[in-house]
């Protein structure tokens, strides 16, 4: 048995800055579980979590496995819950096979399928997107969100909870191609690309009052021409979804809001974790009943995952980077 493992080499920036090695065969010990990684994420912000501009100060170092999260099958058991050949979802790293105490893994839901999903739309990107429209900034039918990254997985999703809820979406996207998808696939009703439209025109076109909602996936400067165009109407809620910290109070402050009449909060879906099961209910059922899609951008085998993580951390994946092994 083989364990290529992707290890960081230095501060990424080109497909050479990653290295693909074998690695050991990790042991396994009591109550824990041995695991064959069939899907992981490809989470670039995760390799260089301490660069300029992100939330963490630690991360990664050279020579570091890539912390990425998989969907894993299990070889070995002497876990009381896990089973040889279930499915579990876990934080593996990016490598071929891991071991887990099994403390933060979880069982791959029936209704996860394909399995890839569970790293996608039926994963962390959907849950930040569910709650932080639903629970964070209380959606209510008929109100005006705008979204930006519209074709990635927690654009997608935010688009169509607040179509299922009722809503309209307007999405932003770096592509005209992503555009398309965004309104033709994930129920956007209008999409600006803000590479070759004026953004401040458009958005003051989709809403001339202000939208009620603005879900940022990409924080930097989208952020802050949403804001410091004044595009929030009065009560409006801005729920951050980047890893970059972006001070937002502070962009609100010098656009000469009036302290209260935007409210801004940040999602993180790992503070959901105790509702995950309330998201996979409606979240399984939508998508049985074909009211959600997302794309997939997938790459086979380790080899390739160096390069594929440089095009997701260019932003240049169209779909959720995905590795199938
Ligand atoms: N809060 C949480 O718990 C949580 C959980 C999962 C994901 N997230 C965040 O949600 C956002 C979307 O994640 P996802 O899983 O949906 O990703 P994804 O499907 O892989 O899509 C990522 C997209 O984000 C956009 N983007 C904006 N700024 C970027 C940058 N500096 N580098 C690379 N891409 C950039 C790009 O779209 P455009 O080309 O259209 O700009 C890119 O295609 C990310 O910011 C991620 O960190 C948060």
């Amino acid at each position: 048995m083989r364990n290529l493992e992707v290890r960081i080499r230095r501060k990424p920036a080109t497909a050479g800055d990653f290295e693909v090695v074998p690695g050991e065969i990790p042991r396994l010990s009591n109550g824990g579980i041995l695991c064959r990684a069939r899907w992981l994420a490809v989470d670039p912000f995760t390799c260089v979590p301490s660069a300029a501009g992100t939330r963490s100060s630690t991360g990664p170092q050279p020579g570091d496995v890539v912390p990425a999260l998989g969907v894993c099958e299990v070889l070995e058991s002497r876990h009381d819950v896990f089973a040889v050949g279930q499915h579990v979802v876990l934080e593996c790293g990016m490598r071929e096979i891991c071991v887990s105490d099994g403390h933060h893994a979880c069982a791959l839901h029936p209704g996860q399928a394909p399995a890839s999903t569970a790293l996608g739309l039926l994963g962390p990107s959907g849950m930040a997107a569910y709650f932080g429209l639903i629970d964070l900034a209380g959606l209510r039918a008929g109100e005006m969100v705008l979204v930006s990254a519209a074709a990635s997985v927690a654009g997608a999703m935010a688009g169509q909870v607040t179509r299922i809820k009722g809503a309209r979406a307007v999405g932003i996207g770096s592509s005209r191609e992503k555009c398309d998808w965004a309104t033709r696939h994930a129920r956007f009703s209008a999409c600006i690309d803000h590479h070759s439209e004026n953004l401040s025109n458009r958005l003051k076109q989709q809403a001339p009052r202000g939208f009620d909602i603005y879900f940022d996936n990409s924080g930097g400067e989208l952020l802050e021409a949403v804001l410091s165009g004044h595009h929030l109407a009065p009560g409006g809620r801005v729920i951050l979804n980047s890893v970059r910290q972006d001070d937002a109070a502070d962009l609100l402050r010098r656009a000469g809001y009036a302290p209260g009449e935007v409210t801004v909060l940040r999602v993180n879906a790992a503070d959901y974790e105790h509702r995950r099961g309330e998201f996979l209910k409606d979240a399984i059922a939508w998508y049985g009943a074909d009211r959600l899609v997302c794309r997939e951008d997938v790459a086979q085998g380790l080899e390739n995952a160096p390069a594929h993580l440089i095009k997701a951390m260019r932003g240049e994946n169209f779909g959720r980077p995905l590795i199938r092994l």
